[in-house]
């Protein structure tokens, strides 16, 4: 009687485990994933192709379709997107910007689903720094993407030999770069500062602001508390276009990959980009850190780690939200976040990776680190963290005329215009 009972309890579990197996492989997402971004190659491919090489280990019935747009910055993708998210055709998730790129627009039209949940499962409320958080969330704590790195935006690249046989150092504030470092390295034909396109342009300028402004004068130009009229704002169209007398000739026309490349194979001194670049120098370029390329907070910013997040969310209407979620939740782990990160030069946005492994992360991600943990924090405007998508277009707009004309006081009475219209400082 007791051996019967037994064996119909044994049964009974047999069945009921296979039952939540079978349950779990028909719960287990499958199908479609669009990834949307703008990680096409040069420096930015290897990382994302990392994430999908594992994710479709880890899911192997969920097909990737990796729908990046080529273009450094996003310039192209973020167009492609507006059009399909107006048209109602959103891809399953999509690269964005932490802070005012994803707020200003896709939260703010309600288009982007609320991820708390996927938070509060995988624990990363306490895993992520409560600042990036805030970034990504609205008044009302809903989170709206999940974080992949921590770039930096205001970083100085060279070549540390190269700089030794043309006999000059690295300028420690833009005055220097302008009146010493352009000028001595010009009398040896070597040209000063390689920039690219536009948004490069940008990028620049933004590390000239903080320079010239510092923190609290360079956060008040994003909070209303300075003036983009007054003496010190016009001081940055001045010294912007100062140093773009010293850049190369062709600068419209090169993209950041071929700026860098110049400070690399020494046909230029210096470069300002994000730390992207280390990626592209890393794993493009197979450079070792601190001989074949060297770096410095940009002229006048040490001290300041000028931060952006690259991260994906979920729109509404997405074709495949289980999919989605299951990216997601990857994304955030400490496990991708550590593939992903050292080949594409940032540091990883979850606290419990392994950062401080320097086997993992070189030279190069332990002083930013040290920073990332030291230094005082502002947001970047080219990358979308404290200013609109509506003040960055009309801002690129106001870079363009800049460098044909060179007018300082238009361009501070147009960034004033443009910064009221859009709402930034209000
Ligand atoms: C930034 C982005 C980086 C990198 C860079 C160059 O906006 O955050 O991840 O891709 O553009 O394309």
């Amino acid at each position: 009687m007791f051996k019967k009972a037994l064996l119909l309890a044994l049964c009974i579990m047999l069945v009921l485990s296979v039952s939540v197996a079978v349950t779990a492989q028909d719960d287990a997402p499958s199908g479609d994933l669009e990834i949307f971004s703008w990680w096409t190659g040069g420096g930015e491919e290897a990382g994302l192709n990392a994430l999908i090489a594992r994710f479709s280990e880890l899911y192997p019935d969920i097909n990737v379709q990796n729908a990046a747009v080529a273009g450094g910055s996003g310039v192209n993708a973020r167009a492609v997107l507006t059009t399909r998210m107006l048209g109602g055709d959103p891809p399953d998730t999509f690269q964005v910007h932490a802070g005012e790129e994803l707020n200003a627009l896709w939260v703010a039209a309600g288009l982007m689903e609320p991820l708390n949940d996927i938070y509060e499962e995988n624990g990363w409320l306490e895993q992520f720094p409560q600042g990036l958080l805030d970034l990504i969330s609205d008044d009302m704590g809903n989170i709206y993407s999940v974080p992949v790195n921590i770039h930096r935006s205001n970083v100085l690249w060279y070549v540390p030999s190269n700089l030794e046989e043309w006999g000059v150092s690295v300028p420690a504030d833009w005055a220097e770069f302008v009146d010493v470092t352009c000028p001595a390295l010009q009398e040896a034909g070597v040209t000063p500062l390689a920039v690219g396109e536009n948004w490069t342009q940008a990028h620049l300028w933004e590390s000239v602001a903080l320079g010239v402004l510092g923190v609290d004068g360079y956060n008040g130009l994003w909070d209303g508390s300075t003036d983009w009229t007054s003496p010190e704002a016009v001081t940055v169209w001045d010294t912007f276009g100062a140093v773009m007398a010293c850049a190369n000739d062709d600068a419209n026309a090169i993209s950041w990959q071929d700026a860098s490349q110049r400070v690399a194979e020494g046909g230029a001194a210096f470069n300002v980009m994000g730390d992207w670049a280390a990626g592209y120098f890393l794993v493009d370029l197979a450079l070792v850190p601190g001989e074949g390329f060297g770096w410095a907070a940009a002229p006048g910013t040490e001290g300041a780690f000028m931060m952006l997040s690259d991260t994906f969310g979920l729109p509404t209407g997405a074709p495949n939200p289980g999919a989605v979620r299951a990216w997601l939740s990857f994304l955030g782990s400490a496990e991708a976040q550590d593939l992903f990160n050292p080949v594409k030069g940032s540091l990883p946005a979850n606290t419990t990776s392994d950062i401080t492994n320097p086997e993992l992360y070189n030279e190069y991600f332990q002083s930013a680190y040290e920073d990332w943990t030291s230094n005082a924090i502002v947001g970047s405007q080219a990358h979308g963290a404290v200013a609109s998508p509506a003040f960055s277009n009309g801002f690129s707009s106001i870079i363009a005329s800049f460098s044909a004309t060179g007018d300082s006081a238009t361009a501070s009475a147009n960034s004033a215009t443009l910064a009221l219209q859009t709402g930034v400082g209000r």
